[in-house]
């Protein structure tokens, strides 16, 4: 019996997949981050690989919001004073309504959507780092596109727009392809955060325990962008996903595999990202 080829690419597109939700652990104690185990990139949040973080709180959200609404005003005035102020009496989450006044690739491009030192310094200052120090000691974000400071990259995914979203992938896969660079004894590990949007219509999907799973993948560019295709059944790798609310952060290894929903909500999801640096024991 013959399927169409369009089928065949629909059933691989992991981000069309709608999967159960993720409960994961946690917040568990920092102490107990690494389940008894010296810390390491390997051993990041355990044998499922993800762990839900300590939220932020509805103040921290707040501020969060208004500084990424703040940076897109001001990276919109670097090319049109419309868009910007277009941008400035929108909500957040209905960016997508003005979208068209506005140059989408350019605003929230990689580099676009890298938030500034000052606002990165802000977000610093909040309860969850000190968790992140609990856990992993001297810590810092990772600058791998060499920005020239620690790095907090967003994230805007409209209504039902698959090109928002990425394909699946192991965050390693990216450092491996680009040659980034990792410093002799330290180690990665993954936050992720939802700070607008409707997450039970568009969450993160993760795959519990795929950190340790054999995955082999091949690369393409899709319309100028890097796309990683799994080698592999994709259906078998137990992809859930997770639907915390907003401020709720969920943690993962940094080959945890995973990838965007598709948003199916009627707003946008505004979400961040980093990449914890930290000292490994192993
Ligand atoms: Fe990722």
């Amino acid at each position: 019996m013959g399927i169409s080829s369009q089928a065949v690419a629909e059933r691989r597109d992991a981000v069309l997949i709608e999967p159960p939700v993720l409960r994961p652990q946690g917040p568990l104690l920092p102490e107990d981050f690494f389940f008894g185990a010296p810390r390491s990139e390997k051993a990041f949040c355990g044998a499922d690989g993800l762990l839900q973080g300590p939220a932020f709180t509805s103040e921290e959200l707040g501020t969060i919001r208004a500084l990424i609404k703040q940076h897109l005003v001001e990276t919109a005035y670097g090319f049109s004073s419309t868009a910007a102020d277009a941008i400035a009496n929108a909500e957040l989450e209905n960016y997508h309504l003005i979208s068209k006044e506005v140059d989408h690739g350019r605003l929230l491009s990689k580099k676009g959507r890298i938030l500034p030192k000052s606002i990165v310094d802000a977000i610093k200052q909040m309860s969850f780092f000190d968790y992140v120090e609990k856990a992993m000691g001297p810590f810092y974000l990772s600058d791998e596109e060499g920005v020239g400071h620690e790095q907090i990259c967003f994230r805007i995914v409209r209504p039902h727009r698959r090109e928002d979203v990425g394909s699946l992938h192991r965050d390693s896969w990216f450092w491996d392809y680009y040659g980034f660079n990792v410093p002799p004894g330290i180690a990665r590990g993954k936050v992720w955060v939802a700070v607008g949007g409707e997450p039970g219509l568009a969450g993160l999907l993760l795959a519990p325990g795929s950190q340790n799973i054999s995955a082999p993948y091949r690369t393409e560019t899709v319309n100028g962008k890097l796309a990683f295709v799994p080698d592999f059944d994709i259906e078998n790798i137990g992809l859930q996903r997770y639907c915390g609310a907003l401020g709720e952060p969920v943690m993962f290894n940094y080959d945890t595999l995973h990838v965007g929903s598709l948003n199916r909500a009627e707003q946008c999801r505004v979400s961040f990202e980093i990449t914890i640096m930290f000292k490994s024991a192993s």
